[in-house]
């Protein structure tokens, strides 16, 4: 085990919904440098071990830790003035605001001169600010993505949690998502990101765990589950390579990051290019998760975060 302490730990929890009981003894835990990946098939609880953080999961047993202190149970809006920031995959712009505005709403709660924050984002997503005056619903599905993951940023947050950036992207547009979440974990946060793209999310990640049934089934550096054979089975279409066959749970903890090469990338950087995947306009509201809710919030309580000036 790393001696460093974890921003994010969950402990052997069990928990679900009503009447039943989706994930147990689950533990997951995220150092202040890393990202985590999350995979596993549909319906295994990814989402549900967010869920558990952001206080939206009955917990029936274990404990929820942010950067020590115990946040099990506690409710969504608190979880995240705390410093807990969360991009659900979908409705998570607000479509008929403009990039701009969409990047001020995210910042709804901070009370300095947060316009540098915005000219950040601007240059950590150069696509994003030739549009800064478009509706956001008007964007292609990875520019959308960008915005959603830029407008949580506005709070700098303790951790970011992205529940399948990815999905639904082209290859190309997926690459950018993934190259932008190194850059901006390399600027310094912490990310958990569940994802069903596991080859190119492992390639990225420090850390991987691979969930089952609502239960831990695998877990170690994203190198080694990328090389993992039951790995390479289950999510790659391959058998992974049995020499490079690391072992998982406990093991091969080395911090990872060796793969990542040292520090910074400073050419991580989202491309321009056409508007959309297919160089058309994009605007099918559906696709975006923005359901019809106009300006409204796109996940109250849970999609931003107000935290103030804490971090630790
Ligand atoms: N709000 C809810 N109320 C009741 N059951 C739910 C709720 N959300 C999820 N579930 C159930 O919990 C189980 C795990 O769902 P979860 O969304 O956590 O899985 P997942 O691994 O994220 O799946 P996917 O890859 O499809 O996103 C599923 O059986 C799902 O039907
Ligand atoms: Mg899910």
């Amino acid at each position: 085990m790393p001696s460093e302490p974890s921003i994010l730990e969950l402990d052997q929890v069990t928990g679900g919904y009503g009447g039943a009981e989706i994930i147990h003894e689950v533990s997951v835990r995220i150092a202040p440098a890393e990202i985590v990946v999350l995979i596993g098939p549909n319906g295994a609880g990814k989402s549900s071990v967010m869920n558990a953080v952001l206080g939206r999961l009955r917990i029936d047993g274990g404990r929820v830790r942010l950067a020590g202190r115990d946040i099990t149970g506690v409710p969504p809006e608190q979880v995240v003035r705390q410093g807990v920031c969360y991009v659900p995959q979908t409705g998570n712009v607000f479509p008929n605001l403009s990039v701009n505005e969409n990047l001020e709403m995210g910042a709804y709660i901070r009370t300095d001169d947060f316009r540098p924050c915005i000219e950040e984002m601007y240059t950590l997503f150069p696509p994003l600010a030739e549009r800064r005056r478009a509706p956001a619903g008007t964007l292609s599905g990875g520019q959308r993505q960008m915005v959603a993951i830029a407008k949580a940023l506005m709070v700098e947050p303790v951790i970011l949690l992205l529940d399948e950036p990815t999905a639904g992207l082209s290859p190309r547009f997926r690459g950018d998502i993934f190259r932008v979440v190194r850059e901006i974990n390399a600027r310094g946060t912490p990310i958990l990101m569940v994802e069903q793209n596991a080859r190119q999310a492992l390639a990225i990640a420090d850390r991987g765990y691979v969930l089952v049934d609502g239960r831990n089934r695998l877990e170690g550096t994203g190198a080694g589950l990328l090389a993992d054979p039951d790995v390479g089975a289950m999510f790659l279409g391959g058998g992974g390579d049995p020499e490079a066959r690391t072992p998982v749970h406990g093991a091969g903890e080395d911090g990872g990051a060796g793969h990542r090469g040292a520090g910074p990338d400073p050419g991580a950087r989202v491309h321009g290019g056409p508007e959309t995947e297919t160089g058309a306009p994009a605007r099918d509201p559906g696709a975006d998760g923005s359901d019809g809710r106009g300006t409204t919030d796109p996940d109250p309580g849970a999609s931003d975060s107000g935290r103030g000036k804490d971090r630790p």
